[in-house]
């Protein structure tokens, strides 16, 4: 396949020595001069193991060249790839204005092209870039129409740099976002590699990705150095304490606590983050992520509520008030937070729960509900028929089974707000809020 890439830096060159090496024709695009003349004379613009050899094989054997005329590239292409950079402005806000000039040069170009060409943006950028800023552009430059004229994908890269080929070559995963199945037919087979697991998905979601990635990597690594600091103050080695960590792959290092839904609450996590922050105050050891954990918790309650408290309606149900399904453990539950405060607001609660039965509350469950919630007795149905005909709004607090298939039994009156996503098809509801999909 007839490839340019525009941006010869750390993505883009490898990009380029990579696919050249797969057997593709591949034009590197850049200003740089001096980047250009480096490439095209068989050595790699940056330092990057086995970019080099990579780079000095394919030039020779005619496969890779690199030019400064994008015209002349895009001409001669069937596929191009964006690998500029995205830096950030003074403000922290992202600078498009090496973007916006790569997308201006294809489009220009695009204008003369008479063939169907794609247009593969790996650079990073937010959500809604592709349709704000990339494709206008191209449309606007070239007087043709994303779709039918050309086709657009969002391929963010995951490589890290020092281990860059080895990581193209064997990726975490493929992510190809793109809403044709045009498109994804020219892309995929460029970017599949071996049992890399692939994700094809709407343009915005694979703009989004790299984020999500980047952002847990950060707060991965200044979590482990937050254990770090107050395991050293407690004279324990945190390796030691970390290779204890990874053993759990079950909950520690797993998809467990990853799903976005209602905040956290229960016996264990609210009053465990509380502990070891307090300890770290006493010692003077300062731990921003660990300590911004419980108001972050709070914001998020915070959000649920107000979502429920936007629909101005009096009557409300809440569905499972435990902090999960299969207990009766009220225990710093976020949903005995929301019903406190949905009351305080004045709305008319009832509250279901199989496994909540007043009398059975005893011990610290007991006491938690008496200081907070104390005319629970009051607010407590014994079935979810009761529930259902009372609320004309109905929030869902924990994933009971028993509400999966609500959407067979609720009216089209009803509102239902789903904190958890339990409700296995919520098409048939005439009104469904999620509260974060
Ligand atoms: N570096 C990484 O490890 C890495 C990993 C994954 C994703 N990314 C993302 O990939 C993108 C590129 O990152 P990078 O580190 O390779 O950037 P870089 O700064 O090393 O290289 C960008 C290149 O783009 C060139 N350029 C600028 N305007 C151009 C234009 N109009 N036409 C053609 N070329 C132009 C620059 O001269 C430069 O050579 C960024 O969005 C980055 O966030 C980077």
């Amino acid at each position: 396949m007839d490839i340019s890439i525009f941006g010869m830096g750390y993505v883009g060159t490898v990009t380029a020595a990579c696919l050249a090496d797969d057997g593709h024709t591949v034009i590197g695009v850049d200003p740089n001069e001096f980047k250009i003349d480096t490439i095209n004379n068989g050595q790699a613009p940056m330092v990057e193991s086995g970019v080099d050899e990579l780079i000095a094989r394919n030039v020779q054997a005619g496969r890779l060249t690199a030019t400064t005329d994008s015209a002349a590239a895009v001409a001669a292409s069937d596929v191009i790839f964006v690998c500029v950079g995205t830096p950030s402005r003074p403000n922290g806000s992202l600078d498009l204005q090496f973007l916006e000039r790569a997308c201006t040069n294809i489009g220009v170009a695009l204008q003369k092209a008479d063939h169907h060409v794609v247009v593969v943006v790996r650079s990073t950028m937010l959500p809604g870039t592709m349709n704000d800023v990339v494709i206008p552009l191209l449309e606007t430059h070239s007087n043709k129409r994303s779709g039918p004229d050309f086709g657009v994908c969002v391929n963010p890269e995951f490589l890290r740099e020092a281990t860059a080929v080895q990581d193209f070559r064997c990726p975490p995963k493929i992510v190809v976002g793109s809403n044709d199945q045009q498109t994804i037919d020219v892309v995929r087979p460029l970017v599949e590699r071996g049992d890399a697991p692939l994700a094809v998905v709407p343009l915005e979601i694979a703009e989004m990705v790299k984020y999500v990635d980047n952002s847990w990597h950060a707060l991965k690594v200044t979590f482990a150095n937050e254990i770090g600091r107050i395991a050293k103050s407690f004279d324990l080695d945190s390796h030691q304490i970390m290779d204890v960590f990874f053993l759990d792959d079950k909950l520690n290092i797993s998809t467990s606590y990853l799903t976005p839904g209602m905040a956290f609450g229960g016996s264990c996590l609210p009053k465990d983050v509380r502990a070891l922050t307090h300890k770290a105050r006493e010692m003077d050891i300062d731990l921003p992520v660990l300590h911004s954990v419980t108001a972050s918790n709070q914001a998020h309650l915070n959000w649920a509520r107000d979502q429920v408290l936007a629909h101005d309606i009096e009557k409300v149900s809440i569905l499972g008030l435990s902090f999960k399904a299969g207990t009766d453990d009220l225990r710093e539950a976020p949903m005995v937070d929301l019903a406190e405060q949905l009351i305080g607001k004045g709305r008319d609660v009832r509250i279901y729960d199989e496994h909540v039965h007043i009398q059975r509350l005893t011990g610290a469950n007991q006491s938690y509900i008496n200081a907070h919630l104390a005319h629970l007795e009051r607010l407590l149905v014994d079935d979810l028929d009761t529930a259902l005909k009372h609320g004309e709004l109905l929030v869902v607090g924990n994933k009971s089974p028993a509400f999966a298939d609500l959407a067979q039994v609720v009216g089209p009156n009803q509102l239902v707000i789903d904190m958890v996503r339990v409700i296995s098809d919520p098409a048939p509801l005439a009104g469904y809020e999620g509260l974060l999909w």
